[in-house]
């Protein structure tokens, strides 16, 4: 008799530790659901947003620090171009950095050797900077960043030092080409 109590009181129990089960399975599997669904949207992200198309590349050529300064990302095709050690660098697919909300701005369009010898994120100065005063540590961190620009940059020419001539490097490539049909 007492069994037969027990049973009939366990039955419900067992009903209601069933229902406990089923519930954390269903919001497990919610919770991996919704985890698989932010990992994936997290790979696709970058196919979702558009990329900006990439900008033609740009003919060898040297600036002054004044036309230098037209590429400071701001202009209508928003090229940025960067100088470091006299060469100067298209960064703009670096605008995160140094586009006009990015946090090297300072550097768009500029001489950035000073900075990077006293690694500081100012402009620096408006009028060409001969960098005469830098010392041997800072020249090495100057040759630094301009290798780091340089691996992951392209090289567009040179700074011009006051009274120094823009080289034409279209007459240069074509007197290679002519010298090369010569031989
Ligand atoms: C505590 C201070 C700083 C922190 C935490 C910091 C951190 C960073 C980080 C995380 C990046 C991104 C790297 C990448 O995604 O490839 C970066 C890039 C950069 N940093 Fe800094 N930075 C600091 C100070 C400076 C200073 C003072 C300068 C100037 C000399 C500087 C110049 C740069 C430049 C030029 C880039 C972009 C390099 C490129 O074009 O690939 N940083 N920085």
């Amino acid at each position: 008799m007492a069994d037969n109590i027990s049973s009939k009181d366990d039955l419900p129990l067992d009903q209601e530790s069933g229902m406990f089960v089923y519930l954390i399975n269903i919001f497990l599997v919610v919770i991996i659901v919704y985890l698989i669904y932010k990992i994936l949207r997290g790979q696709q992200t970058p196919n979702i947003t558009p990329s900006e198309p990439e900008l033609p590349k740009m003919k060898k050529q040297d600036f002054t620090v004044e036309e230098l300064r037209a590429y400071d990302g701001t202009g209508p095709d928003k090229r940025i171009l960067i100088a470091v050690n006299s060469k100067v660098f298209d960064v703009t697919k670096g605008h995160r950095f140094y586009g006009p909300e990015g946090p090297y701005a300072a550097f768009a369009g500029r001489d950035a050797s000073r900075a990077f010898a006293t690694f500081t994120v100012t402009p620096g100065k408006d009028e060409y900077d001969d960098l005469s005063d830098l010392n041997p540590a800072e020249w090495e961190s100057v040759r630094e960043w301009e290798e780091q620009l340089d691996s992951k940059y392209t090289y567009i020419g040179k700074l011009l030092k006051p009274g120094e001539s823009h080289i034409n490097y279209e007459d240069e490539e074509k007197g290679s080409i002519e010298e090369k049909k010569d031989l």
